[in-house]
């Protein structure tokens, strides 16, 4: 967006991984983003390089972002909670090894708070006399709308030291994003503020999904209805009606996360309780996943061995083929545990993707498992179908004719709530959604 949006700032991305970089030269970007394919275009090869020479590109840049991933960490202390900040220490080094004129630091990846003491200490004592200032800018797009959140972003947030220097990197930033975003939506705080924020936005967006989550299952219990309770609460502006929406729960690479990082840090920081408060977020939203399977299994008869399940999406949202911590992920083993034959199609995730997150990388796939290139052959013969990513064309399928193609009682599970049940129960499907 940097590139496409100036023209007069050269932007290099680099990465070690050269198949990645030959992708981001062709015609087929490694990424399913809409409007990205446009956004590169116009810049590439123009002011917008993408390269192998890491080395190079960071000898030469006046700005480095550092944006590698963040993983949680599997092995060892806070393992499956903290950050496993490996490749930003070895970023850090990288630089410092390589810079000879002084450059300010972005911290473009989502990280703990006080990492950039890390990335300060790292560059002192190895730095040839450098003077490098760290800034903290997090990136709040979200995939499937990541080029019109670059293109208007709600805020962009620098966080940095609050002395001359670091003011003043502080302000050689905010002109780079000050080529297309009103200055009033831009912010400025101390390093700290900014690392945390990121954490803490996420936990909040988090916590309203878990928060009317957990009150989905009250409304089917007692014949309230989520989307008219989520609207009724959203129309009070101190709530604001976004991010209520009622799922199968929430994945994707960031929410779960983050919370549980921030839970880890409250933990190290001594303070217990609010490490707990936190992490009841993502076990409220694991508790859906299977409630969401577990009512499946218990509508079916209280068995689905052997039965033909259709699974209409597998990404963790629309408009996107990542898959990261997918609701769907889990569904689907709940499934295979009761023995179900589980069908999945999704518009966008290729099978083999499907087959190993679900499975596991290398490990041969369950038998039970495949994959239907379309929801209409997922659909045909199945006792039930399950609706875990909100897809617009599963909005509009034929759905007559699937039922037509169907097991009777024909079920449908409408675990996003985009269809309109009351529809289909006039075509003859047993349908249920979330909190309804
Ligand atoms: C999130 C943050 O929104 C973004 O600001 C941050 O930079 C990265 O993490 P992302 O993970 O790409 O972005 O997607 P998001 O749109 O936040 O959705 C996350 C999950 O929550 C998805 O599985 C989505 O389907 C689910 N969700 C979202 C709901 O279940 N209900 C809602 O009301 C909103």
């Amino acid at each position: 967006m940097i590139a496409h949006k100036a023209s007069d700032i050269t932007v290099t991305v680099v990465d070690l991984n050269a198949a990645r970089i030959a992708a981001w030269n062709s015609d087929t970007l490694p990424i399913y983003e809409p409007g990205l394919d446009e956004v590169v275009r116009s810049a590439r090869g123009r002011n917008l390089f993408f390269s192998t020479d890491v080395k190079g590109a960071i000898a030469a840049a006046d700005i480095v972002f550092v944006s590698v991933n963040t993983p949680t960490k599997t092995y060892g202390v806070g393992a499956g909670r903290a950050a496993d900040l490996r490749y930003i220490e070895s970023v850090a080094r990288t630089i410092a090894e390589v810079a000879t004129t002084p450059k300010i630091i972005v911290e473009k990846s989502t990280i703990p708070v006080r990492t950039a003491t890390t990335i300060q200490e790292i560059l002192a004592a190895n730095g040839k006399a450098v003077k490098c200032q760290v800034l903290s800018n997090p990136e709040f797009l979200a995939e499937g709308t990541a080029v019109a959140d670059l293109m208007n972003p709600d805020r962009v947030l620098i966080g940095g030291e609050r002395t001359p220097e670091g003011e003043a990197a502080i302000a050689t930033l905010v002109s780079v994003y000050a080529r297309w975003v009103a200055p009033e939506r831009i912010i400025t705080t101390n390093l700290w503020s900014s690392e945390l924020s990121k954490l803490v936005a996420n936990a909040f967006l988090a916590q309203r999904i878990s928060s009317i989550n957990a009150i989905s299952a009250l409304c089917e219990a007692t014949g309230a209805d989520v989307d008219e309770v989520a609207n009724a609460i959203g129309k009070d502006s101190r709530i604001g009606a976004k991010f209520l929406k009622a799922s199968v729960g929430f994945g994707g690479s960031c929410f779960q996360k983050d919370v549980l990082n921030l839970s880890y840090l409250c933990e190290h920081f001594g303070l217990p309780e609010v490490a707990t408060y936190w992490e009841s977020v993502v076990k409220m939203n694991d508790w859906q996943k299977h409630r969401f399977a577990g009512n499946i299994v218990k509508t079916l008869f209280n068995t689905v061995a052997d039965k033909r399940i259709a699974v209409l999406g597998f990404a963790f949202k629309k408009d996107t083929n990542d898959t990261r911590e997918s609701a769907a992920i889990d569904v689907v083993r709940d499934l295979l545990v009761e023995h179900a034959n589980v069908v999945v199609y999704d518009p966008k995730v290729p099978a083999a993707e499907i087959l190993h997150d679900v499975s596991g990388k290398g490990v041969t796939p369950n038998p039970r498992l495949s994959v239907a290139s379309s929801a209409i052959e997922a659909c045909a013969g199945a006792h039930a179908i399950a609706i875990v990513t909100e897809w617009d064309e599963f909005k509009t399928l034929d759905y007559a004719k699937i039922f037509a193609g169907m097991q009777k009682p024909a079920f449908i599970f409408d675990g996003r709530n985009i269809t309109n049940l009351a529809k289909l129960r006039e075509i003859g499907f047993r349908a249920f959604g979330i909190g309804k």
